[in-house]
């Protein structure tokens, strides 16, 4: 069994060329892993495979059963279901489910709970559940370890080596080389096809950031390009002694776009000083301080008490497994949780300039637009020292891809009026070059941060201290 695209072209409804004429033949037997910078168009693939976005040109033929995941929020899951009454309605293999359940070390009294009150991670660990215990020839994936912890992904792992195939797309080379034995890379509208045992984690993530870098180097040498162009086609007017107007008029016409490209987005490749950005709180401090803490929702608090004191310009990171209080304690100081939510100990904060940057926010206006109206070259600097391609600016941003909207949304909390800033899995949905641009941006910045996150290798680099969090144990 295999599933075919033929001469696929593929150019988003905002006119973003992602693929040119792609032929490939995916053998389902195949284990393959999907990788590629943010934004180059691997959930679109993904997409046009199983059939729910038609290429702009070319032929696509999949007669396999495939299962599809992806993080993108369902409106069921937003609505009052319970998570057993949701599982009743999605699962099919009601053994193989609950094997899978107690195997991510779910305990049943979720089942009790609103889908919509898990945590993310337990959220993850459920739809994953549900999809890999029914029964497909083929299963898709779209970055499953978003959210996962180190055991979620470790379960992850052993339920996908006694699957037949699969496509998994993910920017996390080291659990993508553990179980494949293919790797599609994303490049240059195009896609290239290898055995896994031919190229370590290491080279493939090697592969993935050069294929960024000569993103970046042809951006700049387009306009270089256009302006040779218009060089030639003025050359070629004065050669050209008759009435004709038409080098000229398409001289003025590349031209124009020139003007465009460097008015609109001024300064681009001005360094940011020192990388420091001009957030407008440089005025605002903030300390925030924590005593014997922790949150819960009924008599048990989730974590042993916690005490840290951030002061600005620290960065103070907290780790733990999935469902621990992570987001309920973030949400707590954000004054934004549940009024189920109780707390125990002490909390201070000096502000209440908070920014808490979790699931995407949604913005209508484009990169463009949100500079020109609020916040600046910085922000435009910014957005492209993280890797996304001028093409993309006038595109509304609600429109890119999960790690281009989470790059901005990061980006924008650190510019924005706030003194703290509160991190919800900053890494989720994004590339590894960027995320060492992050770890750049954020040393530099003035604001308190608080970060919570699964990468520890990130919060190593980032934190100025690492709070781990450990599990209440009750009698029950
Ligand atoms: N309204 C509620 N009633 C009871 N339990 C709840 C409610 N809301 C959340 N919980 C539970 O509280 C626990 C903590 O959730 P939280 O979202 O804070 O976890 P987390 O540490 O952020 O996890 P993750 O790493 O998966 O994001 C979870 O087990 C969650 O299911
Ligand atoms: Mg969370």
């Amino acid at each position: 069994m295999v599933i075919t695209l033929k001469n696929i072209s593929y150019i988003t409804p905002s006119g973003i060329k992602l693929f040119k004429n792609v032929t490939l033949n995916i053998d389902a037997t195949w284990k393959t892993g999907l990788m590629g910078p943010n934004g180059v168009g691997k959930s679109t693939l993904l997409n046009i495979l199983i059939k729910r976005i038609t290429p702009s040109s070319g032929h696509v033929s999949n007669n396999i059963k495939a299962g599809y995941f992806s993080n993108s929020v369902n409106s069921e899951i937003n609505s009052s279901i319970t998570v057993s009454r949701y599982i009743h309605n999605h699962v099919h293999d009601l053994s193989s489910f609950n094997k899978m359940w107690y195997a991510f070390k779910l305990k049943d009294q979720l089942k009790k709970q609103l889908l919509k009150s898990l945590s993310s991670g337990e959220l993850t660990k459920l739809l994953l559940s549900i999809l890999l215990s029914n029964h497909y020839d083929y299963y898709i994936l779209d970055e499953p370890t978003v959210s996962l912890d180190t055991d979620g992904i470790d379960t992850l792992k052993d339920i996908l080596n006694t699957k037949n195939g699969f496509l998994i797309a993910s920017h996390d080379a080291n659990f993508l080389s553990d179980i494949t034995n293919h790797t599609m890379i994303v490049d240059n509208q195009q896609i290239s096809l290898y055995k896994t045992n031919t190229l370590s984690a290491a080279n493939t993530q090697r592969r993935v950031t050069e294929s960024q870098d000569k993103q970046i180097q042809r951006e700049k040498k387009s306009i270089e390009l256009l302006k040779q162009k218009s060089t030639t086609l003025r050359e070629w007017d004065k050669k050209s002694n008759s009435d004709n107007t038409k080098f000229i008029k398409r001289a003025k016409s590349i031209e124009k776009r020139i003007d465009k490209l460097t008015k609109e987005i001024p300064n681009i490749d001005k360094e940011i000083k020192n990388n420091q950005l001009n957030s407008s709180s440089t005025y605002y401090k903030a300390t925030l301080t924590v005593e014997n803490f922790s949150v819960g929702y009924n008599e048990y608090p989730l974590f042993n008490p916690i005490s840290f004191s951030a002061k600005p310009g620290k960065i103070i990171s907290l780790h733990g497994h999935n469902g621990i209080g992570k987001s309920s304690f973030l949400n707590f100081i954000n004054h934004t949780a549940s009024n189920q939510l109780n707390s125990i100990g002490k909390l201070h904060i000096s502000t209440n300039a908070i920014t808490l940057v979790s699931k995407t926010r949604t913005h209508r206006q484009s990169i463009l637009k949100l500079a020109k109206n609020n916040y600046g070259t910085d922000f435009i600097n910014g957005v492209h020292k993280l890797g996304i391609v001028r093409d993309k600016f006038n595109t509304p941003i609600i429109n890119l891809s999960s790690g281009e909207q989470k790059k901005i949304d990061l980006l924008l909390s650190l510019l924005d009026k706030s003194a703290l800033i509160l991190w919800d899995e900053p890494s989720n949905y994004i590339d590894v070059r960027t995320i060492q641009m992050l770890i750049d941006f954020v040393k530099i910045q003035s604001k308190t941060i608080v970060v919570v996150d699964h990468n520890f290798d990130f919060l190593k680099h980032i934190s100025d201290q690492i709070i781990n969090l450990s599990a209440v144990t009750n009698a029950d």
